[in-house]
């Protein structure tokens, strides 16, 4: 009995040294501790075994049955081990016959390539990154901004309002953040001017969805505090902000427009990149391009962040991404950017 034992145990071991997969080492332990496995086999011999003999064959067994779980464990710590180190080491990489592309690297999704390109652009102006959610309050989003309940204002902001009834929230007002423009207060309040700001992210509008809008959209915005500054640096961003991504043809025009937190309030054209100007059909014959809203912070918000209205003056700039990239790339229907089309998404 003894004899067997040692035999199983030397057999074993030197299986179990010569295993290279998990699979060949499971079907080694079934072999050995599964249901009528050699040691369960040898198990069933004992009621022939002699009393004396037994005392000193069963705690072998249990020594043995140890030693041989314990060699196991071991082993497959071992190729496991091994199998995570080649897996670091593996590139993953879908084979170009099958993408049909020439070159084999990935990429990121070409809004979130324009957004670093954004950032990069206003870093080198000594502006800083900062985030706010996309799920906000009412007053975040519209009331501090000098747009209350019932203005007729909101109607220029088709907004998802949030059903809360059914739970217990401080505050019973949330909505989808319209535009980007919920950070100002924000940004207004948590810091001292100068303040040079940027802030980018998705917001959200009750849209009907075609070539040129969608309900699920990304802004980028800038709030500029400081001594002085005015409508001149508004149209100076606009200039390095159109020319660095669009070309340095491109020029900027401030034209009066309406919003109830900037006073005088701006819509910012470029001009066409596809016609130079001339008129054509992207452009609806004018020439230009609206692409961002912007203005002279409102005294009443900048009041509201904590900073006096009388010592600083600050301009906010909000543009869509979505429909910059459309431009800067030449695509016709923004729906494609969130359509998870490889073949499109592959041109990029
Ligand atoms: N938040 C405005 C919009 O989405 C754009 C804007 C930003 C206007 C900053 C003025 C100042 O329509």
């Amino acid at each position: 009995m003894e004899e067997k034992l040692k035999k199983i145990q030397q057999d074993f071991l030197n299986k179990t040294k010569d295993t290279k997969t998990l699979a060949q080492l499971d079907e080694l332990f079934i072999a050995l501790f599964g249901k009528n496995g050699q040691l369960d086999e040898l198990s069933k011999q004992f009621k022939d075994v002699p009393k004396d003999e037994l005392k000193k064959v069963g705690p072998l067994f249990n020594q043995i049955k140890q030693q041989l779980e314990i060699s196991i464990n071991e082993k497959r710590g071992t190729i496991r081990k091994q199998i995570y180190q080649s897996l670091q080491n593996e590139k993953f990489e879908i084979p170009s016959e099958r993408t049909g592309r020439k070159e084999k690297k990935g990429h990121l999704h070409p809004v979130t390539q324009f957004e670093e390109d954004i950032v990069k652009l206003f870093e080198k102006l000594g502006f800083v990154q900062t985030d706010a959610p996309q799920i906000d309050t009412d007053y975040n989003n519209f009331e501090v901004l000098n747009i209350p309940e019932n203005h007729p204002a909101r109607d220029l902001w088709d907004t998802f309002y949030i059903d809360t009834t059914n739970y217990k929230l401080q505050t019973n007002k949330l909505l989808l953040r319209t535009h980007t423009s919920n950070a100002q207060i924000r940004i207004l309040k948590n810091n001292k001017p100068p303040i040079r700001v940027m802030t980018l992210g998705r917001c959200f509008r009750y849209e009907n969805a075609d070539a040129r809008h969608e309900h699920t959209f990304e802004q980028f915005e800038i709030v500029y505090v400081d001594k002085d500054v005015s409508m001149t640096h508004l149209q100076y961003l606009s200039e390095y902000f159109f020319k660095s991504i669009l070309g340095k043809g491109i020029q900027a025009r401030l034209r009066p427009k309406y919003y109830p937190f900037v006073e005088p309030g701006v819509g910012v054209d470029a001009s066409c990149a596809f016609c130079k100007g001339k008129g054509c059909k992207v452009c609806a014959g004018t020439g230009w391009l609206e692409l961002a809203g912007a203005g002279m912070i409102h005294p009443g918000v900048l009041t509201r962040g904590g900073i006096d209205p009388d010592q600083y003056s600050g301009i906010a700039w909000g543009v869509g991404i979505e429909r910059m990239t459309m431009l800067k790339y030449g695509i016709e229907d923004l729906r494609s950017l969130k359509s998870g089309d490889l073949k499109f998404l592959g041109r990029f």
